[in-house]
């Protein structure tokens, strides 16, 4: 069976063909985005294999079906760039890899906290360029603060147990409540609640029409002073002009974004040599107490393997006409 898979960067390559060894399955890599202009490099193609940043909206989908394709195999967990509901209907299977390592994604949105804190991204341009002053990297202990998880999923679970070492408090909000979540030491309270009263507050919950910019400028007005605001999820649970606000009056103390609204642009390529054109983007990049990443906190060495492994299983149960394990939960198909 042949699979298209887009979006491919010489490591995702390396992981699925390793995956791929000896299962007959013929893998086309294409570096391009996914949409109607690669239809005709798809031909004979019964699979496509997408990840975060290629939208599959109806009108593509559309036209995959008509060119054959039965399987869409993300390589990802998130699945809001893709119109599932429309895709089953006509006949198109979406499956997905829940679960390749919340580890990966916890352990980077910590990292996230702990740079932009004690300013780490700072003090090590600084060294190089020998200035050796601490000035204005003054942080603060993470020891008796509150830390709000917006969503107590597989991530935002182990998350809460990293932090537990930390002696800080930890609120989470989630319409539905996980005792693994209670377990690791957090509390549930009311969005408004964990808003309000969190020193530093981690996105992990999915993209959906309640979640789409739920951080913005009435819920910013909910917050502390100099609170922290870390997205690890994805970019449009954060409305960018507000925070920017935000940033400007100093209610936003710390922003950290491994992930952005508009990331589909830029993310991932080496525009180093380019004029970029969001000012956006670029207004964020320019505030000192902002860190972006570029869509980074899933990739590990155990992350990539385990993306390899499991969207491989899908195409190959697709095949061999077995059950797909991944599909897409029904009740979080909007
Ligand atoms: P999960 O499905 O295990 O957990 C998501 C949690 O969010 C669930 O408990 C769900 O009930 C909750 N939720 C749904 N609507 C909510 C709302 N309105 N308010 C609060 N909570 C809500 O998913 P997992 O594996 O923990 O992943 C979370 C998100 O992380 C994914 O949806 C994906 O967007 C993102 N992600 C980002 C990666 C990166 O590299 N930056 C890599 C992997 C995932």
């Amino acid at each position: 069976m042949k699979t298209a898979v887009f979006s491919t960067k010489s490591y995702d390559e390396e992981f699925l063909r390793e995956a791929n060894e000896g299962t007959g399955l013929t893998l086309d890599f294409f570096e391009e985005r996914m949409g109607t202009h690669m239809i005709p490099a798809i031909k004979g193609a019964e699979a496509i294999c997408t990840f975060v940043n290629d939208p599959l909206p109806a009108a593509v989908l559309d036209e995959l079906r008509s060119a054959g394709v039965r399987l869409i195999a993300l390589r990802c967990a998130g699945f809001n760039q893709v119109d599932v509901k429309h895709a089953e209907a006509i006949g198109i299977h979406v499956t997905h890899v829940p679960a390749y390592s919340p580890n990966a994604v916890a352990e980077f949105a910590l990292s996230l906290i702990l740079t932009l804190n004690r300013r780490l991204h700072r003090a090590y341009n600084r060294v190089r360029d020998g200035n050796f002053s601490i000035d204005g990297l003054l942080g603060f202990d993470m020891h008796g603060s509150t830390v709000g998880v917006l969503g107590t999923g597989k991530i935002g679970v182990v998350f809460a147990r990293l932090l537990s070492g930390f002696g800080v408090k930890v609120l989470g909000s989630d319409p539905f409540e996980n005792p693994d979540f209670v377990a690791a030491g957090g509390t549930y309270v009311p969005r408004e609640e964990l808003l309000a009263s969190s020193d530093i507050i981690s996105l992990h919950c999915p993209l959906t029409p309640d979640t789409f910019h739920v951080i913005n400028e009435k819920s910013i007005k909910l917050m502390k002073d100099g609170v922290m605001i870390i997205n690890t999820s994805r970019g449009a649970l954060v409305d960018a002009l507000a925070v920017i606000e935000g940033l400007k009056s100093g209610r936003i103390g710390y922003l950290g974004l491994d992930v952005y609204e508009q990331e589909a642009d830029v993310f991932y390529e080496n525009l180093s040599e380019q004029i970029i054109q969001d000012d956006v983007l670029q207004r964020l990049v320019a505030f000192p107490n902002v860190l972006i990443t570029s869509h980074q906190a899933y990739f590990t060495f155990t992350a990539m393997r385990n993306i390899a492994a499991t969207t491989i299983e899908s195409l190959l149960a697709f095949r061999d006409g077995k059950p797909l394990k991944n599909t897409i939960p029904k009740n979080l198909i909007h």
